[in-house]
């Protein structure tokens, strides 16, 4: 049980904050159409680089949502210092992730908004997880904790994005 607490405790600590960056554009667009990071330009095949759905604006109030998510994670950990440094390197590493995975699904052909289980779910996941791996100042998950978060976190992604749906923030429950 000590196992499965500590496992929990530090996949809180490296992945909390990117999983509430991800979700803050959410909310956030629905109130602020921000600009487009790709300039609304096209790529060759015709289609947008990024599309309409990853603008400067989004990026940042997610960056802004997990770094004060990393500090308050430090604050009431004992080293605040790691612990901070962790959560806005994986952060931006979300961030990363999910701007990659949409340009990678507008080569596909897959419209801005589009599903794509999984990838829409584990994007922020892999880039959070890629750059904390990369970070020597940061916290590395075990391969249990990735692992644990392979499974949790498309089963959360669904839960919160149905529950935004419901509550008219999102206009797909995806
Ligand atoms: N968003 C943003 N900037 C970001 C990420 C997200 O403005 N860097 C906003 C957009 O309004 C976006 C919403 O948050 O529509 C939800 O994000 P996401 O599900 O990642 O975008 P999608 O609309 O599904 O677009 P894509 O198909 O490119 O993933
Ligand atoms: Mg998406």
């Amino acid at each position: 049980m000590d196992g499965l607490l500590d496992l929990i405790r530090l996949f809180l600590i490296i992945y909390l904050s990117p999983m509430i960056a991800n979700g803050t554009p959410v909310v956030y667009s629905r109130f602020y159409k921000g600009t487009p990071i790709d300039g609304g330009k096209y790529w060759r095949d015709g289609r947008r680089i990024l599309g309409d759905g990853k603008t400067f604006e989004g990026s940042l109030s997610a960056f802004i949502a997990g770094g004060l998510t990393a500090g308050l994670l430090g604050l009431v950990s004992n080293g605040f210092e790691t612990v901070f440094i962790t959560g806005v390197v994986a952060t931006i590493g979300g961030i990363t992730g999910d701007i990659i995975e949409s340009f990678f699904k507008r080569r596909l052909g897959y419209e801005r908004g589009a599903m794509l289980p999984l990838a829409d779910q584990l994007d922020f996941y892999l880039g959070a997880t890629l750059f904390v791996l990369v970070c020597g100042r940061c916290l590395h998950p075990s391969l249990y904790v990735f692992l644990f978060g392979l499974i949790v976190i498309p089963v959360l992604h669904y839960g919160t994005n149905y529950i935004a749906y419901k509550l008219g923030l999102k206009s797909v429950p995806w």
